[in-house]
């Protein structure tokens, strides 16, 4: 209680409730709020939120301040701290966060002031500079915590709209990004850079709309943001070359969120088609942007044909990933697995398969069938953990790549349905985190590093995140191995070691 008091002396005293204009209150998003907050610090926090803070984050805190253009990053959307951590909100990691003095996640690169030296610069009492330091953040972190969205899904609207954008604006850059005399063709900069523009706006409003979907969608939808903006930047500064590799590469992030659930809504219209069409692209080209477009009848058709054809080499085909997109699009979108078993067994009677390849799909092919027998049982986390199976050895994930689609399948489903507990949300991540670190097919999305995350955040102390500590430990440091030994970056081994202690609750 005293130190309560004490911040609140402290506020009134250092004048934060300066008067400034009224921001808006919480829209009715905001019914059920997910978090509790102290009503009187989070009411002292406003007026400073409103000082410092709204310039860049904006009045309501959604990141469309006045000076949020003008950076390069996006000012996040501070209603969905939360939504973006699974639901959790760490007063500790946000404090530290905006503190700033602390913080292990900027990499050099931070484009919000480091408060923790601001907020008391003009204080020469270094005692007194901590203590109105510390008062800020706790009043700060309280508002901020009042304002937060409850953890469901945003009206899908909101993300078709943004999809909407984003698909013009790579229907106009795909075709081009595979033609390098057009995208490099001066005549056409101003449009690239302009469709550039685009993609990047729409990306980082996808990411702050649809931060509460989970923690999945939160991840891939920053990527995709981080992503844009850095193609943008190179292909503003001259870096043709670059941002037309980007931009191909861009969708493996298209594929990997679309990938995740079944197709509800209809496919678009066909413009972008058409105009791929017109070029000339190779059967894989064309079934990846099909794939990362939502066609996803004519990406599997693509796919097929690209299986009977000798244009490429069976080997090829499956190094490249082409049966593994292929089994995720039937297995986690068109929720097919008749069809896959017999297109395999069409691509078994290839003569150019080598005999571990020919074993794989023999045993994918037996996957399926036994899958399509199976009738799931009970929860779909039980399902899920059982599909997994409990073989910890790499070697087996190539046969089992049908049973970890599944069981990834399955999660997704769960997650996006809602109504979980906490608990077990936590324990579905930690399975996703599981599969991916198995199927490693997105090892540079790091998808498994934020499901693990989640997990850690979701049940701190809990056997479940210790597990998922252990996982992510040692799936991170594999990655930094080699022959001259481990070598973990700092920042990377300071957030590690953060998790660790969340992990054990301590
Ligand atoms: C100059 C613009 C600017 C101002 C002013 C600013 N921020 Fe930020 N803030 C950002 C940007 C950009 C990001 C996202 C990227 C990053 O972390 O650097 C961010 C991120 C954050 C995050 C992290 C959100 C998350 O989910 O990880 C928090 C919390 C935050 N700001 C709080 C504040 C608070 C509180 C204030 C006022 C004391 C403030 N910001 C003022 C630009 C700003
Ligand atoms: C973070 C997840 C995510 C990422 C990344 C993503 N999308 Fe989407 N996309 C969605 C969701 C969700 C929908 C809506 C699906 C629905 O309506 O059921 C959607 C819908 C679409 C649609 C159909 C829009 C409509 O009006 O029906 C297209 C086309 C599309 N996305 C293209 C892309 C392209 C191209 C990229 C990559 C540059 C991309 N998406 C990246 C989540 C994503």
């Amino acid at each position: 209680m005293v130190h309560r008091l004490a911040i609140l002396w402290l506020a009134l005293a250092l004048g934060c409730a300066a008067s400034a204009p009224e921001a808006p209150r919480p829209s009715s998003e905001q019914s059920s709020p997910p978090l509790a907050a102290d009503p009187v610090l989070a009411e002292l926090g406003e007026p400073v939120f409103r000082t410092y803070c709204a310039s860049c984050h904006g009045l309501d805190g959604t990141g469309n301040g006045p000076a949020a253009s003008a950076l390069n990053t996006p000012p996040a959307d501070l209603r969905r701290i939360a939504a973006r951590r699974g639901g959790v909100f760490s007063d500790a990691e946000i404090a530290r966060k905006i503190d700033g003095r602390f913080d292990i996640d900027a990499h050099g690169t931070r484009e919000m002031p480091i408060w923790g030296a601001a907020f008391a610069a003009d204080i020469p009492d270094g005692e007194v500079a901590e203590s109105v330091t510390r008062g800020r953040l706790a009043v700060l972190v309280e508002y901020l915590k009042s304002i937060q969205v409850a953890h469901e899904p945003e009206s899908p609207e909101a993300t078709r709209q943004d999809m909407a954008q984003i698909f013009s604006a790579m229907a106009f850059l795909l075709p081009r990004s595979l033609d390098d005399r057009r995208f490099e063709d001066p005549e056409q900069a101003q449009a690239i850079q302009a469709a550039l523009d685009v993609l990047d706006r729409a990306s980082s409003a996808l990411g702050r709309h649809g931060a509460s979907e989970d923690a999945s969608f939160a991840h891939l939808s920053h990527s995709l943001s981080i992503d844009a903006r850095d193609i943008r930047i190179r292909y503003a500064e001259g870096h043709h070359r670059e941002a037309r590799y980007l931009v191909q590469t861009l969708t493996e992030t298209c594929v990997a969120c679309h990938s995740r659930l079944p197709s509800s809504s209809a496919p678009r219209s066909d413009a972008f088609v058409r105009e791929a069409e017109q070029l000339d692209l190779s059967l894989p080209e064309r079934a990846k942007l099909a794939f990362a477009t939502r066609q996803f009848d004519v990406a599997a058709d693509l796919y097929e044909k690209l299986f009977e054809s000798r244009e490429t080499s069976a080997n090829d085909i499956d190094l490249n990933g082409y049966l593994a997109d292929y089994l995720e699009l039937e297995i986690r979108v068109h929720r097919d697995l008749e069809r896959p078993a017999e297109a395999l067994a069409r691509f078994r009677q290839r003569d150019d398969l080598s005999p571990s390849l020919r074993s794989d799909v023999d045993g994918w092919i037996k996957g399926l069938r036994a899958l399509s027998q199976r009738a799931p049982s009970g929860l779909p986390l039980d399902d899920a953990e059982q599909l997994i199976g409990d073989d910890e050895h790499m070697a087996e994930v190539e046969g089992r790549l049908v049973q970890l689609l599944e069981a990834s399948g399955v999660l997704h489903r769960a997650l996006a349905a809602g109504g979980l507990s906490q608990r077990d949300r936590a324990r579905a991540y930690y399975l996703l985190g599981v599969v991916e670190t198995r199927i490693g097919r997105s090892y540079w999305l790091s998808e498994a590093e934020a499901y693990l995350e989640t997990a850690i955040r979701l049940a701190p102390g809990q056997p479940i995140a210790r597990k998922a500590y252990g996982l992510l430990d040692e799936f991170l440091v594999a990655g930094y191995s080699g022959s001259g030994g481990t070598h973990v970056p700092p920042d990377l081994h300071a957030k590690l070691e953060q998790l660790r202690r969340i992990a054990e609750g301590d």
